[in-house]
């Protein structure tokens, strides 16, 4: 018999899970950007005899990344354990944590793969890719634990939330892009390492125009939250999503332009993790979950659908769920467009004879 865990217990652990997963991505990078890739030339053990490494700093650099990823691995393990022990069991968090189970091992053997490959990169993509995977698994855990749970009811209309998932594709395409750029570049883990037959010239400039449509793109969507009065901190997590964005495309820009200074991809590197977790932040903030306060729930049911989107469940009054696991992973729906009868219409705007007020729904959290 588990003892039970508590909600405020539970929630600690994916907190700390999630800085663990960034902590594995800024120590990997580390590795690469000191040249320490091939530090301990085998795995599981350092090298063949020692399980240790010697006391060398590739070596010791090499292995303290993989003891990072041990302390994850078990803080992962207990996590899934302690989902399943938790005062109210809830099925999303329970999916997730073992999402993050499937998550770590796939990386672990993906980062066995890059040492037997001596740094292939097109492994070690996949192996950073994987890694901004668990990311976003373990920050939508540790989001969701935080929560009422439940489903969620979005707070925007069907186009922009179309167009914040938009956003959550295109900066995956970034991310890739951004990983074939430093397979092509000098930064590959060890002087030895081959390189992606790609100019990096060229590639760094597929990824940075990506990451202008990425721009343009949240632009867009942020003057439409504007100009139909979307809930404040729908806006507001939208500019810091702005601003993160910003940020990091200067210090690509910078880095590029700079010949590429070891501690500057290091910080673009882990910007990049600030910036998945700032976009699903944002899209997470498009639904309010656990019961509708008094303020928003009719605003965002059955008086706002419109013919369109509205469905026979719309009379039923089945809410419009959605959010970042109310999303799919554990009710079994498409992320964020699972349901449409409670939907607000495009735009965000009510129809006629609804008050505005009932879009400024916050989230009980
Ligand atoms: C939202 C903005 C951006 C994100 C999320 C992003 C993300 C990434 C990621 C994930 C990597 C690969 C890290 C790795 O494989 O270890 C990368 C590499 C790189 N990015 Fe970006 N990037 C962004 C903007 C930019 C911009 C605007 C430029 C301008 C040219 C740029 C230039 C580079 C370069 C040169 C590299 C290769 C660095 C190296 O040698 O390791 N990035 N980026």
């Amino acid at each position: 018999m588990l003892p039970r865990v508590s909600p405020r217990a539970f929630l600690r652990l994916s907190q700390a899970v999630t800085v663990l997963v960034v902590l594995n991505v800024a120590s990997g990078a580390a590795v690469r950007l000191t040249g320490s890739g091939l530090g301990c030339p085998d795995w599981p053990t350092c090298s063949r005899r020692h399980v240790t490494p010697a006391l060398s700093f590739h070596p010791l650099m090499e292995f303290s990344n993989r003891m990072v990823v041990v302390v994850l691995v078990v803080a992962i393990a207990v996590t899934a354990v302690a989902a399943l022990a938790r005062r109210e069991r809830r099925r999303d968090l329970v999916w997730l944590s073992w999402g993050l189970v499937a998550g770590v091992l796939a990386e672990a053997v993906a980062g066995a793969v890059v040492v037997y490959t001596k740094l292939n990169p097109y492994v070690v993509m996949g192996h950073f890719f994987v890694g901004m995977g668990l990311l976003a698994l373990a920050w939508v855990l540790a989001m969701r634990a935080g929560g009422p749970g439940g489903r969620g009811v979005a707070k925007v209309g069907r186009a922009d939330r179309r167009l914040a998932w938009g956003l959550v594709a295109v900066l995956a395409l970034a991310i890739a892009a951004g990983t074939a750029t430093t397979g092509a570049g000098p930064d590959g883990g060890s002087p030895n390492a081959v390189r992606l037959p790609v100019p990096l010239d060229d590639m760094a400039r597929t990824h940075s125009l990506i990451v202008i449509a990425l721009g343009c793109m949240l632009l867009v969507l942020l003057y439409r939250l504007f100009r139909d009065r979307a809930p404040e901190s729908v806006q507001h997590r939208g500019h810091v999503l702005l601003g993160a964005l910003v940020v990091q495309g200067l210090v690509g820009y910078t880095q590029f332009f700079a010949h590429l200074p070891p501690g500057l991809v290091e910080v673009h590197e882990i910007g990049a993790a600030v910036v998945v977790v700032a976009t699903l932040w944002f899209v997470d903030g498009l639904y309010h979950r656990g019961a509708p306060g008094p303020g928003d729930a009719p605003g965002l049911s059955a008086r706002v659908a419109t013919a369109g989107e509205a469905g026979p469940a719309a009379a039923a009054g089945a809410p419009a769920v959605g959010g970042l696991a109310g999303a799919g992973v554990a009710a079994g729906h498409a992320p964020g467009e699972a349901a449409t009868a409670h939907d607000v219409p495009d735009h965000g705007r009510p129809a006629q004879g609804a008050p505005m007020s009932g879009r400024t729904a916050e989230p009980t959290r």
